[in-house]
């Protein structure tokens, strides 16, 4: 968890117009900044980026949010990846809860990840610029049919044989991130000392793996002739993990969003090749098992993931592998398709020999999941044998079980039920599946706060607005809040707490943000007040005063109305009617001085 103070504290420091104009063009109109909005198509700036609210707001889309939310939207990052990317470019250490490093380590360990992404990047201009000199390198990628301009796009290079070349290209070879970074490799001897240090590349062609911010973060190396292995890759290293990242994806990014779907393959050339060829919107695992983290991150850029693999059996099994992985994240709004090539191919060789329009035919043919779930479940089970339909239920149980409700699920259980000669709520039953999708009834709505209306809409918009005003108020306008209904009370109390809790300096980002991770409850009024002109804080601050008189002034004026039947004594009666009348007279004499003050 990262401390709320941090995110506000961040929010006040990074611009939202640095950070969303390294990705829009945004030019200046009125108070506000405009674009075009990256998160749907269109001819006309709709976009606007406030630097006053710190919050972006598209009128064409609705899209809204912070710096970070921004960054989660765009790139796909996610929340603790964004908070600390924008940490990073305003040299901010995010602390970590659990973490007792002292600062000044941890800003030694900032230090050593800056210089880890650096030894990659000095790295990456290296080998790109040993490629121009080596024919055989350049000869082999052409021979592979790929052009110079899309070897450039994806920054491919070549690691020059020779045990040290990287010696002369960083001015410390013995620096401890080179190691750290997976470029040298420490030979250590029987004893365990270090004897001498080599270059993990030698001789290869070289892939650099760019993360969503297009940092390269590791490499793999092709070898040209024969040998092993095929690809050398980074180890696992702080920058890098294999498990999470895709090859490609950086540069796929737009594309994706252009074409409406991703594609992700199994290998580096596939990737390389596809984009050529006219699928830019291919991504690859990198030589693992496609993990669930990949399947969100995927999810993330689009609702539309096709799977390719190999024909053979290998790309069979990566294929089951996938599925699992993207069960979890299987819903009704995803589509979740798996191609697979003739036996022979991969993508990036089933492309050149057939052409692109026959690759556009396998991408348009490609299985959905419901029925590649099936197909895996019903196996070389014989369906004609109550054996062979027990054995595809039995099969089939993990894969379901690992899915939530959906009207998805519902439909593969149908497909179960129909090819096992049960029925769907044998099945669910069987299965314990835990909300039964076709005994539910619709979803009770959530049993959540009723919706703001009149004084309490207007001031809990003030308070979103300008966090700043709860410092303003104090415990009796809070007491006074109960008059308006319990779920009034309880929803002012918290904004109140949440905005004294953000000090003097929060501002509407920084409790838009806290708002947004706790659900979507303040969505409609944080997207209205993006959407309006900056509100005047001086006069929201009237009002606020005004409408908190006014409530306290309702409340004891019902209070009095009640006295007589109250069941207090004649004289208890008279000394609450006085305490009124004096309240009243003082919310009356505030009033007054509040006019005088305007
Ligand atoms: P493949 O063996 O299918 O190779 O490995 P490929 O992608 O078709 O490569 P080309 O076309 O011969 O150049 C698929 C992926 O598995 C990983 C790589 O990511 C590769 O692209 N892999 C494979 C490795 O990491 N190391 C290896 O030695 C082999
Ligand atoms: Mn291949």
């Amino acid at each position: 968890m990262i401390p709320q103070s941090f995110i506000s504290d961040l929010l006040n420091r990074v611009d939202i117009v640095d950070v969303v104009g390294r990705y829009v063009q945004l030019k200046k109109g009125g108070a506000n900044f405009m674009g075009l909005c990256p998160f749907h198509n269109e001819k006309s700036p709709s976009f606007t980026v406030s630097p006053t609210k710190q919050f972006y707001h598209c009128f064409g889309c609705g899209a809204h949010g912070t710096s970070i939310g921004f960054l989660i939207e765009y790139s796909g990052m996610g929340f603790v990846d964004a908070v600390k990317d924008l940490a990073q470019s305003v040299g901010m250490v995010v602390p970590d809860a659990d973490d007792r490093i002292p600062p000044a380590q941890r800003a030694q360990m900032q230090a050593q990840s800056m210089a880890l992404s650096e030894a990659m990047s000095v790295a990456c201009d290296y080998y790109r610029a040993q490629l121009r000199t080596a024919p055989q390198a350049i000869a082999y990628l052409k021979g592979r049919g790929l052009t110079g301009e899309i070897a450039a796009r994806f920054g491919l290079g070549y690691a020059p044989g020779g045990w040290d070349n990287l010696r002369a290209v960083f001015p410390d070879y013995e620096a401890v991130a080179l190691v750290e970074a997976g470029l040298i490799i420490d030979r250590v001897d029987e004893e365990g000392h270090k004897t001498k240090r080599y270059d993990r590349f030698r001789d290869r062609v070289m892939f650099p793996i760019r993360n969503t911010k297009g940092q390269v973060i590791a490499f793999g190396g092709r070898i040209m002739d024969q040998g092993e292995p095929k690809y050398l890759n980074s180890p696992e290293t702080p920058l890098f993990s294999k498990g999470s990242e895709l090859y490609g994806l950086f540069e796929a990014r737009q594309a994706i969003r252009d074409a409406g779907y991703v594609l992700v393959t199994e290998g580096y050339m596939d990737v390389v090749a596809l984009a050529q060829m006219g699928f830019p919107q291919a991504v690859a695992t990198l030589g693992t098992a496609c993990t669930p983290t990949h399947v969100q991150k995927l999810l993330r850029q689009t609702d539309d993931v096709i799977f390719s693999f190999d024909g053979d059996k290998a790309g069979r099994r990566a294929a089951r592998r996938a599925l699992e992985a993207c069960l979890p994240h299987v819903s009704d709004n995803k589509t979740i398709k798996f191609l697979f090539l003739p036996a022979e191919h991969d993508p990036d060789s089933y492309i050149r020999e057939h052409g692109a329009p026959a690759f556009e035919q396998q991408v348009q043919e490609a299985m959905p999941l419901s029925q590649f779930l099936l197909r895996e479940v019903a196996g070389e089970h014989d369906l004609g044998e109550p054996e062979g339909r027990a054995r595809t239920q039995f099969d089939a149980k993990p894969l379901l079980q690992a899915m939530a409700p959906s009207a998805l699920r519902l439909q593969i259980v149908r497909g179960l039920a129909g090819m096992t000669q049960s029925t769907p709520a044998e099945i669910e039953g069987l299965f314990e599946l835990a909300k039964p999708v076709s005994v539910a009834r619709r979803a009770p709505p959530r049993a959540g706060r009723p919706e703001p209306v009149g004084l309490e809409l207007q001031l809990v918009r003030h308070l979103v607005a300008h966090p700043a005003l709860a410092l303003e108020i104090d415990a009796s306008a809070l007491a006074a809040f109960a008059a308006l209904g319990p779920s009034a009370a309880e929803r002012l109390g918290q904004l109140v707490q949440m905005g004294c809790a953000l000090g003097q300096h929060g501002g509407f980002a920084a409790l838009a943000q806290q708002l947004k991770e706790q659900g979507g409850e303040y969505d409609a009024i944080i997207s209205e007040i993006a959407a309006e002109p900056e509100s005047d804080v001086e006069a929201v601050r009237v009002f606020t005063h005004g409408a908190i008189r006014q409530i306290k002034g309702d409340a004891l004026k019902a209070e009095l109305n009640a006295l007589a039947g109250s069941g207090l004594s004649a004289a208890e009666i008279g000394a609450r009617y006085r305490e009124i009348s004096a309240q009243l007279d003082q919310l009356q004499r505030e009033a007054e001085a509040e006019r005088a003050n305007r």
